[in-house]
């Protein structure tokens, strides 16, 4: 029964993505690949599977880790199935929405109906897929983050074009634990775009031109901006400090010149490779003031392919259950 609900649920959701009308052709570059395995990252492998891979897949007992839908394969029954949205369109009490299957940007602030509308009727459910509380817009053309379902607990927009993100794009989303928008232009974020976001743990901006990492709310636990531009100047001073459930912080290939101090005790997996960090205080990992304690969890710290000699500082480590990653001329 399990493999075969799961059959129907790729089944769809290909099918959608395939008929998903364009917004705008904007002409511009070709559609950005996501082989970000190139850049020596082993958990980049996530991102292997490429759009134009989906009729090819066919080890579908892998399909949910290889593309991380993880909240999607507890939750769904074949009953429980967005309709296509074509499908859609053609249902007649579906109205005036129907003609328009379009994104309006700014509709959140003026909904076509007063009442909330229910998550599937959504009128963003017509160009993105809408299953449950998530709502899946890759590789739609999008040139803005699209209004989104008051209840949406998960968004995935990657491989679009979207530039920016502005205050107002997650107003209201009291539930939205998820944001991916990997594979975005987006190089301007507005300061209040995610902090004001009450359950907001992971927020997922990798290749995209970020040249300095937006306000993140106390919730977060998983932050991953690599691939980006920001260099040290682009992060708020102790910026995660007081982020006490951060757990992985990936921000390798950018163009970082130190190591962003205090790490929050819950960290485990700091990933900084390939930026510009020369040098590094005794006490980045390991407090002197504490040199009993232990940090367990911190197990996965990446330095290589920076210009640091990383055994010009003994001292760093002790209290690390493993060594980081990186040269030791
Ligand atoms: C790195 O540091 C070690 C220990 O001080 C030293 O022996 C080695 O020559 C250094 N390597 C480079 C390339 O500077």
């Amino acid at each position: 029964m399990w493999p075969l609900a799961w059959l129907g649920i790729i089944t769809l959701c290909l099918g959608t993505t395939r008929a998903v009308p364009a917004v705008k052709d904007t002409g511009k570059a070709e559609k950005p690949k996501a082989d970000l395995a190139l850049y020596g990252n082993l958990d980049l492998d996530n991102y292997h599977l490429m759009l134009d891979n989906y009729g090819e897949v066919l080890d579908l007992s892998s399909y949910e880790e290889l593309y991380n839908y993880g909240d999607l394969a507890p939750k769904i029954e074949v009953g429980t199935l967005a309709p296509h949205p074509k499908d859609l369109m053609d249902l007649p009490d579906v109205g005036d929405r129907a003609e328009t299957p379009k994104l309006q940007p700014g509709t959140t602030s003026s909904p076509i109906h007063p009442a909330p509308i229910p998550t599937q009727a959504h009128p963003s459910c017509l160009l993105c897929l809408c299953i449950g509380t998530s709502v899946y817009c890759d590789d739609a053309n999008l040139e803005q983050v699209p209004p989104l379902p008051p209840d949406t607990t998960h968004l995935y927009a990657r491989f679009n074009h979207i530039g920016a993100i502005r205050a107002g794009d997650f107003t209201g989303l009291k539930k939205l634990k998820r944001i991916d928008l990997s594979s975005n232009s987006i190089s301007r974020v507005d300061s209040d775009a995610f902090r004001l976001l009450p359950s907001l743990q992971e927020l997922i901006l990798p290749q995209n031109q970020l040249r300095a990492l937006p306000d993140l709310p106390h919730t977060i636990t998983h932050l991953d901006a690599r691939l980006n531009r920001i260099p040290s100047s682009g992060l708020q001073p102790q910026a995660f400090r007081n982020l006490k459930q951060l757990q992985f912080l990936h921000l390798s290939d950018n163009q970082l010149d130190h190591i962003p101090t205090p790490l929050p005790q819950s960290l485990r997996s700091l990933h900084l490779q390939n930026n510009n960090i020369q040098t590094m205080p005794e006490d980045t990992f390991c407090s002197s003031q504490a040199p009993g304690q232990i940090r367990r969890e911190l197990e996965d710290i990446r330095l290589d392919g920076n210009p640091i000699n990383l055994s010009l500082f003994p001292s760093a480590y002790f209290c690390l259950p493993r060594l980081p990653t990186g040269h030791f001329f």
